[in-house]
């Protein structure tokens, strides 16, 4: 099977209330540990790609392990650049053998957005890759996006009808209280997301496909693990589970969820060489790592986003 893009999956994910993960990835082992979540619970999947995760693993490896993660599971399988900042980068990507792309234009004017938008759309759609729109402004930090807690800025639902006519996108990111990073909210502090806004846009876009960014919960028994065995993560609250559930039996079909995958593997990885101080083998190490991609991703397939089950 080929890679997919995502229009047949948010269709079903639109029609039966569920959503579609999108799990950043950067490495042999986080494609590894995601995919074969996928396989287990039979479940549709989104691969994506940060500008970052391009510099690191370089665009050519990330491309060929998807295909060897495709020929392994033969499962329908979409590979997404994640908050391409500019035509370039995806333009890059379309040529590159990416089947979706996202332009986040969500530090521009609306105008310029728009502008900006619709010639990313007009080239991908040129070449059959498929394209993520961004509309309102996530808090905390975004790869190469920095955007203060001030600054940040919900989408603003009379907007997004023009936005998507005159722009041609295939689904659209809004902002509605997540934001990235493994720090959302202080302790004490009451999550909070604004249903109201996105039910305001899914009666304006009727059956239009959403995507919700900065979505990890930030498992605290994970956490932790990381502090007891020589970490220093600072105590926070990601977005409840619940929420997200809700969101998905909604108009979202999208939830990217990174932070999470990073918390677990770095605990397991942690928790390991504690153990084993005598370890060097990186793929001693590695394989509990791996190991821990896969049951946060079967995890949010199965108790969360609702797409297992789904192929
Ligand atoms: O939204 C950002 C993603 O979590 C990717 O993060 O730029 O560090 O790869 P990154
Ligand atoms: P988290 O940092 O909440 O995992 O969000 C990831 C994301 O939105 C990637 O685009
Ligand atoms: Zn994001």
């Amino acid at each position: 099977m080929p890679l997919v893009t995502t229009t047949e999956m948010f269709e079903k994910a639109y029609k039966d209330g569920y959503a579609i993960g999108a799990f950043n990835v950067n490495n042999m082992e986080i494609i590894q540990g995601i995919t074969e979540a996928a396989m287990e619970e039979k479940s549709p999947v989104i691969l994506q790609v940060s500008a970052g995760a391009r510099k690191y693993a370089r665009h050519n490896y990330l491309v060929k392990l998807v295909e060897a993660a495709i020929l392994e599971t033969d499962l329908p399988i979409a590979l997404h650049l994640d908050h391409g900042e500019n035509f370039d980068i995806c333009k890059a990507c379309v040529d590159g053998g990416f089947s979706s792309v996202m332009i986040d234009g969500s530090k521009y004017s609306f105008e310029e957005n728009i502008a900006l938008t619709k010639q990313v759309v007009d080239y991908a759609h040129s070449k059959g890759v498929v394209v993520e729109g961004e509309l309102g402004r996530l808090a905390g930090i975004e790869d190469a996006v920095n955007v203060t807690d001030e600054d940040a800025q919900f989408t603003d639902p009379a907007q997004v009808e023009e936005f998507v006519s005159k722009t041609g996108v295939d689904s659209l990111a809004i902002a509605i209280g997540t934001s990235h990073g493994a720090y959302k909210f202080k302790p004490g502090q009451k999550p909070r997301l604004r249903f109201d806004i996105l039910e305001k846009i899914q009666q304006r876009l009727e059956g239009f496909p959403i995507v919700l960014h900065g979505a990890s919960s930030v498992p605290q028994d994970k956490v932790a693990i990381i502090n007891q065995f020589g970490g220093a993560m600072p105590d926070a609250i990601g977005i409840p589970e619940e929420m997200l559930r809700q969101a998905a039996k909604m108009a979202v079909c999208k939830i990217n969820i990174d932070s999470d995958l990073r918390i677990c593997m770095t605990a397991a990885v942690r928790q390991h060489l504690a153990e084993h101080p005598d370890h060097f083998d990186p793929r001693q190490f590695l394989t509990p790592g791996r190991e821990a991609i896969k049951q946060i991703v079967a995890h949010k397939m199965r108790d969360v986003l609702g797409s297992s089950n789904r192929l």
